[in-house]
């Protein structure tokens, strides 16, 4: 039993000062924003959302980072991600959020030469990114979100954010994980944010994984208050 005590104990403080590690704070769900505020119960049904499992999607992101993003998405009406995949969090956030238009964009599989590799990029980051731009069709076509749902096609260091200058409500950024292309899509996410609204990065997965994504994150995190939400891979930025 004082055995099991001590092990338990050295795991915590092993975990902690892994942690540590980790620059960008830890923050649980309901300290970021507080419709995430459980009850004796659990999660109220104001967080209840329209779903599909994370089953076989290729490139995607978890349930439970599903229920958070359409959380936060919910009272939204401009949402922009970076990088479509399959379209599914496109559809389902254009599903949470019904006042919302979702501009999405992607690289096409038949553009991969279009892809700029800069010097500093991770190698395995930037395969990764042009080995999950194959597709080109979409999870919400089909379905009556469709019609809220701009798909702009391109690479995304061409795209040009002035347009969009602080009219967005969230911004999802999970393009290319590659240093110049997470600090690219960074910059134009902070352009086009409005006050009061939300950034998100997903793969803030230590230095194993997603590499770039994790230095970008922290090297950013000592001039924005930046936060790693609990129990996912996002880190989440709300400008004031
Ligand atoms: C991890 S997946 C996105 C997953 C999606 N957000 C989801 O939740 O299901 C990465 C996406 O970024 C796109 N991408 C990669 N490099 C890109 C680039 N240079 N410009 C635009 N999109 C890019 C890929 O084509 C792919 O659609």
């Amino acid at each position: 039993m004082v055995t099991h005590l001590l092990l338990g104990e050295r795991l915590l403080r092993k975990q902690r000062s892994f942690f540590k590690e980790w620059p960008v704070k830890r923050v649980l769900p309901e300290d970021f924003d507080p419709i995430f505020k459980a009850g004796p119960l659990g999660p109220t049904t104001e967080t209840e959302i329209r779903t599909v499992g994370a089953y076989r999607v290729y490139g995607g992101i978890s349930d439970f980072e599903t229920w958070i993003i359409c959380n936060l998405a919910r009272n939204a009406k401009q949402i922009f991600e970076f990088g479509t995949a399959t379209g599914k969090t496109t559809y389902l956030l254009a599903a949470n959020a019904p006042q919302a238009t979702v501009t999405t964009i992607t690289l096409a599989p038949d553009a991969l030469e279009t892809y700029q590799e800069a010097a500093g990029d991770n190698l395995t980051d930037s395969r990764a990114a042009k080995d999950v731009s194959r597709f080109d069709s979409f999870y919400y076509q089909g379905n009556k979100e469709e019609e809220r749902i701009v798909q702009l096609f391109g690479d995304s260091k061409e795209f040009d954010p002035a347009p969009y200058k602080g009219t967005m409500d969230l911004i999802f950024i999970d393009g290319s994980h590659a240093q110049s292309y997470v600090e690219s899509d960074t910059q134009k996410a902070l352009e086009m944010i409005k006050p009061g609204g939300v950034i998100l990065w997903h793969d803030y997965r230590g230095p194993k994984r997603a590499k770039d994504v994790f230095s970008v994150l922290n090297k950013l995190s000592k001039r924005l208050d930046l936060a790693w939400i609990a129990n996912t891979s996002f880190v989440a930025y709300r400008p004031r």
